[in-house]
C-alpha cells in the first residue's frame, strides 16, 4: 500500500488541520482516481474533453501550420500519450518528450507509440513539473513546443498559472512556443452539471481522495459520511469541489486527528474558467505572444498557440 513521503504527509497534515480544511487536488490521482477521471471525460455533462477534441479535429491543419513541423514536442501531463499521438500525423515532430508524474505509465504508452511512429524520437520523463521545471539535456533545445491540453492550467490559481508559464517560457529558448487548451467562462448551469454529474462519477472521483488519504496516512475517514459538492463560483471565476461532512465525526491519521462538525467542508479542487481576453493577458504577462486562438461554435473552450517572445 502506498505511504505518503515526508513532504506529502506534512502537506496533508497542514491541510487537514487548517481552519477551512483542504486537500491538494494532486491526491485525486491515484490509480483509481486516474481511471475515474478517464470516465469523467466520457460523461455527457463533462464538455471540456470532447470540445477540445472537436477544435483539434476542425482546425488541425491550421494548428499544425501555426505550430510548425520538426518541433520538439514536450507533452506535459502526457498520461497515456493519446492526445499528443493523435496530432503526430499533422504536427510531425522531430522529437516527442512525454512528461508525467508516473514514469511507469509512460513506458508502456511509449513502447507502442515507437512502433507506430518509428521516425519520431521519443523520450519519457517521470517528474512533477507543477512546482519546479528543468528539462534534461536529452531534450532537444531547438523548436520546443510545449503541449498543455485539457485546461489543466485551470487547476492552478491565476498566480500559480503565471509562475508555471514563466517557468515554461524559461525552458522555451528563442524559437519555442506553447499549444495550450483553456476552458472558458460560461453559463453556471453548464458548469455545475459538468462538475456534479447525474451518474455521480465526479462525486466518486472527489470522494476517492479520502480513500487515498486513508492509504497514505493510515487515516480513518468513513467515506459514506461525506458528500460531494461541485459548483461554479462566478465571483471567483472558478468551479470548486468540496466534500461536506454528513454528520459530526472524529477522524484520526498518523500524526494527527480532528473533529469535523456536520456540514463542515474539505476543499479539494479549484478549476478556473477564463475569459478569452484574460487567458491571452496571462500568456502575454508570462512572456508569450498568443498568435492564434481557435474555439468551438459556442465559445466554451479555447486552444491557443503562443510564441515565446
Ligand atoms: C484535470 N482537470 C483539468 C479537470 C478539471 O476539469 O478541472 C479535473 C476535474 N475535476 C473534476 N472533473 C474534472
Amino acid at each position: 500500500m502506498p505511504v505518503a513521503n515526508a513532504h506529502e504527509a506534512e502537506e496533508l497534515h497542514a491541510g487537514l488541520l487548517a481552519r477551512h480544511a483542504w486537500i491538494s487536488p494532486k491526491f485525486l490521482y491515484d490509480a483509481l482516481g486516474s481511471r475515474l477521471f478517464e470516465a469523467i471525460c466520457e460523461l455527457p455533462e463533462y464538455y471540456p474533453t470532447r470540445t477540445e477534441a472537436s477544435i483539434f479535429e476542425h482546425h488541425g491543419a491550421e494548428i499544425a501550420r501555426a505550430a510548425g513541423s520538426d518541433a520538439t514536442l514536450v507533452d506535459l501531463g502526457a498520461g497515456n500519450c493519446a492526445k499528443a499521438a493523435s496530432l503526430f500525423p499533422l504536427l510531425q515532430p522531430a522529437q516527442y518528450v512525454a512528461v508525467d508524474i508516473s514514469a511507469e505509465f509512460l513506458c508502456v504508452a511509449l513502447a507502442s507509440l515507437r512502433q507506430r511512429f518509428p521516425d519520431i524520437a521519443m523520450e519519457g520523463l517521470g517528474m512533477d513539473f507543477s512546482t519546479r521545471f528543468e528539462l534534461p539535456p536529452l531534450v532537444r533545445a531547438e523548436r520546443r513546443l510545449f503541449f498543455y491540453p485539457g485546461s489543466s492550467i485551470g487547476n492552478f490559481t491565476p498566480d500559480e498559472a503565471h509562475g508555471f508559464l514563466r517557468r515554461l517560457r524559461a525552458q522555451c529558448g528563442r524559437d519555442g512556443g506553447l499549444l495550450i487548451g483553456i476552458d472558458l467562462a460560461k453559463d453556471k448551469a453548464v458548469l455545475d452539471a459538468a462538475y456534479d454529474d447525474a451518474l455521480g462519477v465526479t462525486a466518486a472521483f472527489d470522494l476517492n481522495i479520502l480513500r487515498h488519504v486513508n492509504e497514505l496516512l493510515d487515516a480513518d475517514f468513513d467515506i459514506r459520511q461525506w458528500r460531494h459538492h461541485g459548483f461554479y463560483n462566478p465571483e471567483l471565476g472558478r468551479v470548486e469541489m468540496h466534500l461536506e461532512a454528513r454528520s459530526a465525526q472524529h477522524v484520526r491519521w498518523r500524526g494527527g486527528e480532528r473533529r469535523f462538525e456536520a456540514g463542515e467542508h474539505i476543499h479539494t479542487e479549484n478549476s478556473y474558467k477564463y475569459q478569452q481576453a484574460d487567458a491571452i493577458d496571462l500568456l502575454e504577462r508570462s512572456g508569450f505572444e498568443a498568435t492564434h486562438l481557435w474555439t468551438d461554435p459556442q465559445r466554451w473552450f479555447a486552444v491557443i498557440h503562443a510564441q515565446a517572445v
